[in-house]
């Protein structure tokens, strides 16, 4: 996606936020957009207060002074605003292609609202042609890796499994663990997928987003789009 279609989903995500709101903040470089917007509406007075989805997106809110709290300190947040990796009809998503998706959506169900800021390149018919971001514990990884193949198998879903950064220098998310993506093609249902991978005790949480977003803001070229839902 271009910078400018980042920018400009940014850009309409931020009418969504409301002066005094304790707000959910996203990770990815469109993400990366929005705190960069926020950070100049701050600048003219507005008075949110953040908890970031990662350490890189509490890294850029400190640089560029976004106020940030921890999730402990407000547990109950107004609004997320986060990128995607696929959004769907119905607005399920794939995330965790930034490897952020545990604090996401962690974060994401600690909201009253998700708004997930997109291009047109990201919405598909049918979740999966992005490699299905499994965040798994280090300990037991190729038991968790062949209980991940069978319950995926399971349900008809077959295809390669890969650690990220391979195994000499594996990516370990903020949560010290790894991640497994899945290029299962399409899957077909989410919800069944989602218990399958929640049923391996190795698996730490995955990376399909299932009725959790409350609007998805989409930018293209052609001008933008908001679809609603109502969660
Ligand atoms: C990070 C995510 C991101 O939101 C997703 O990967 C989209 O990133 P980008 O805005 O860079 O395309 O889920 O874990």
């Amino acid at each position: 996606m271009s910078r400018d279609l980042k920018i400009a989903a940014a850009r309409e995500a931020l009418g969504f936020v409301e002066d005094g709101m304790k707000l959910g903040i996203g990770t990815g470089s469109t993400a990366d957009e929005f705190i960069r917007l926020l950070a100049e509406k701050i600048k003219d007075g507005l008075n949110i207060v953040g908890v970031p989805t990662s350490e890189r997106t509490a890294s850029l809110c400190d640089e560029l002074g976004v106020p940030l709290a921890t999730l402990e300190e407000m547990p109950q947040l107004d609004l997320t605003v986060d990128g995607a990796d696929e959004v769907d009809r119905k607005l399920d998503l794939i995330k965790g292609g930034g490897g952020a998706l545990l604090r996401e959506k962690i974060v994401a169900a600690a909201s009253q609202r998700m708004v997930v800021i997109a291009d047109s390149s990201k919405m598909v018919d049918v979740l999966g042609a992005f490699p299905l971001p499994i965040e798994v514990n280090r300990f037991g990884l190729t038991a968790t890796r062949i209980a991940v193949e069978r319950a995926s198998g399971a349900l008809g879903l077959a295809g390669e499994i890969r650690l990220r950064g391979g195994e000499d220098s594996p990516f370990v998310t903020d949560g010290g663990h790894l991640i497994l993506d899945a290029s299962f093609g399409r899957i077909r249902d989410a919800s069944a997928l989602s218990t399958a991978l929640l049923g391996v005790p190795g698996v730490v949480q995955h990376g399909l987003f299932i009725g959790m977003a409350s609007a998805v803001v989409i930018a293209r070229p052609a001008g933008i789009e908001v679809k609603s839902s109502n969660r």
